[in-house]
């Protein structure tokens, strides 16, 4: 045990120790943190929908029909006629032949990588892909080959080198920290080039791009393109779980080889029924994503003008980039004593020297709450000096 505390010690030496905010209240626009209210810029239910009355009804149905826990495993009682519905309309949502339901997005990620990928294939990961990409790619034991991010040269240049060998690239539609869209078209051309398969994680973009929310697969019109298409129900869809769609005989395949899918509980009835109803809405609400996105922009570029480093993205993830980690630290605590939580991101999740304030935008903020966040964000900078 000393040894571990040696450990911790040092973590807290490098500011890089991290503790939990407990909520008291459900996750909207305002919520309560330590009995007090704040004005809520941090999470990933983007469309708003974690405390919707029709999600809630539909969980609350699902317990009375189907009671609590799923009881078993997804290959032995822990199937219910609810995860095949949701399979269903994932398949016809994402526009494949069928649909794969996973107990969380990381477990998507994790079991499917190592699934697909042996220690004959090369798999091309973009270098900001999510943990649960990585440690899949670790988990499969396959040659891993990590291209600069979001570089096309790059990606060539180490595609011409593995020619010959089975070979995957996996890449965030979406980059969850910092906002940005993978280039998808450019990707697809090159993947052609060397007949390497293409794995697509939009845990960030499901919900919130393409005209009907389909992410960025939608978006860039790539649905046959694209070989295996990752989401999660626990970000737009206000749920818990992920996913992976694609062709009949991929989910036949994850189905019967991937381990995180295999080895689990499945998820609750109840989690299923509010992601099926969650996808409804999503499709029949455009003009939630529309808004998330007008708020996102006039957000961004007020808070550029004021000086503050900001990528302007085209998605509701606005990094406020700081570098040090102590000062990122300090800056979502001066800001939680105003009445505003945004959480600093710091090394390992990101790069040293990137550390930041992740702010992310939900389609319930309200224009009063956006003036709010602009103002006292710009307090907070010049009290650090950062503007
Ligand atoms: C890009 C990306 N992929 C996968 C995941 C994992 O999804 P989940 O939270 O559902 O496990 C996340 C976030 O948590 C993510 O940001």
């Amino acid at each position: 045990m000393e040894l571990i505390a040696d450990r911790l010690n040092e973590i807290k030496k490098q500011k890089m120790y991290r503790v939990l905010t407990y909520l008291n209240a459900p996750q909207g626009p305002r919520t309560i943190i330590d009995g007090r209210e704040v004005l809520l810029l941090a999470s990933n239910s983007y469309l708003g929908l974690c405390n919707d009355e029709r999600l809630k009804a539909a969980a609350i149905k699902a317990i009375h029909e189907y009671g609590v826990g799923s009881g078993g495993s997804r290959l032995t009682t822990g199937s219910y006629q609810l995860h095949r519905e949701l399979e269903l309309a994932l398949a016809r949502f994402k526009g494949t032949e069928a649909a794969l339901v996973f107990n969380t997005g990381y477990m998507a990620n994790l079991g499917a990588v190592a699934a697909l990928a042996d220690k004959s294939w090369v798999v091309f990961s973009d270098e900001l892909n999510h943990a649960s990409i990585i440690d899949g790619c670790k988990l499969s034991g396959a040659k891993i080959v990590i291209y600069k991010h979001c570089h096309m040269g790059d990606l060539y240049q180490k595609l011409k080198e593995f020619q010959g060998y089975p070979s995957l690239i996996v890449t965030d539609g979406v980059f969850s920290m910092d906002g940005d869209i993978a280039p998808l078209e450019d990707i697809v051309q090159i993947a052609n080039q060397f007949g390497a398969l293409i794995m697509v994680d939009d845990a960030h973009a499901t919900g919130v791009l393409g005209a009907n929310g389909g992410g960025t697969v939608e978006l860039f019109g790539l649905k046959d393109r694209i070989d295996i298409q990752m989401g999660t129900l626990s970000k737009a869809l206000a749920s818990e779980g992920g996913y992976i769609a694609g062709r009949q005989c991929l989910i036949d395949y994850l189905r019967n080889r991937a381990r995180s899918f295999i080895f689990t509980t499945a998820l609750s009835p109840a989690t299923i029924a509010v992601a099926l109803a969650a996808l409804d809405i999503v499709e029949k609400e455009p003009a939630r994503r529309k808004v998330l996105l007008e708020n996102t922009q006039w957000l961004c570029s007020r808070l550029k003008e004021a000086g503050l480093q900001i990528h302007e993205n085209k998605t509701p993830i606005i990094p406020i980039i700081i570098g040090e980690a102590e000062r990122a630290l300090q800056f979502s605590q001066i800001l939680l004593a105003k009445g505003i939580f945004i959480p600093a991101i710091r090394p390992p999740t990101v790069p040293p020297g990137t550390s930041r304030l992740r702010l992310t935008l939900m389609a319930t903020h309200s224009y009063e709450d956006l003036n709010y966040a602009l103002e006292k964000i710009i307090e907070a900078a010049r009290e650090l000096e950062i503007i």
